[in-house]
């Protein structure tokens, strides 16, 4: 039987198994932690450090979605130094990448106050978008690092292996094997990169070209050579 513990969360006592995250904690007792790099289908890593909580006795804010509850915790999810330190995670991904399809972090940055412009001097990336096989294009100027595709793409889900980080420090950006195209890797288009992707740096081909103003006949032909989708579905000529 596994053991039961107790620790408080916010002034409030709770008993839980022990062995569980207090992320895990936290959201069955409809306390809000928030999360980027956090997916249910992958393995926490905690590569965004949006979930940091501060953990009396402890000299660091720990993120709570890989720490562990242990017997007699006392945890404050929203005082003013994680509200800080949350504060300014959120303005520096603002002044280094694009969130304009991030609608989950837009939020977070409307309810922690965060400022888009705090960090005026801060280099973007900014890359071109690759839009180089039939499915998904990349547009990394999106990109905030999460690793989550990565991760369903290797054993976290598909064990297939196409793309990794590439590069060092600042320049680290996720890539295929020696920058190939995705026809060229192991990729088998299966799209879960596409899935848990939370900020549209990856994104169907078919909602990008549809954005771009292509009208459904003209992805048709672009995506299989077709010339007319009408005649294909009947229509005699
Ligand atoms: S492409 Fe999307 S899922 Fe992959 S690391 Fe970047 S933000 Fe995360
Ligand atoms: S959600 Fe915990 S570190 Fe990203």
């Amino acid at each position: 039987m596994t053991e039961k513990i107790t620790l408080t969360i916010d002034g409030r006592e709770v008993t839980t198994e022990q062995g569980k995250t207090l992320l895990e904690i936290a959201r069955e007792n409809g306390i809000d932690i928030p999360t980027i790099c956090f997916h249910e289908a992958t393995t926490a890593n905690a590569v965004c450090r949006i979930c940091v909580v501060e953990v009396e006795g402890q000299r660091v804010l720990q993120p709570a979605c890989i720490v562990k509850a242990g017997a007699g915790m006392k945890v404050q999810t929203r005082s003013e130094k994680v509200v800080r330190s949350r504060r300014t995670i959120l303005e520096m991904l603002a002044s280094t990448m694009d969130l304009s399809e991030a609608p989950d972090i837009q939020q977070m940055m409307y309810e922690y106050g965060a400022s888009s412009s705090r960090f005026p001097d801060a280099e973007r990336r900014e890359t071109d978008v690759k839009d180089d096989n039939p499915m998904y294009i990349r547009d990394y100027s999106k990109c905030l690092l999460c690793w989550r595709c990565v991760q369903v793409c290797a054993d976290d889900a598909q064990y297939t292996f196409a793309i990794n980080f590439d590069g060092r420090g600042y320049e680290t950006q996720i890539g295929t094997f020696f920058d190939k195209t995705i026809p060229e890797t192991s990729c088998v288009l299966c799209g879960q990169c596409v899935g848990v992707c939370p900020t549209g740096a990856l994104k169907p081909k078919r909602e990008f070209l549809l954005e771009l103003g292509k009208t459904p006949d003209e992805i048709s032909v672009l995506n299989t050579g077709r010339k007319n989708r009408s005649k294909v579905k009947g229509q005699r000529s």
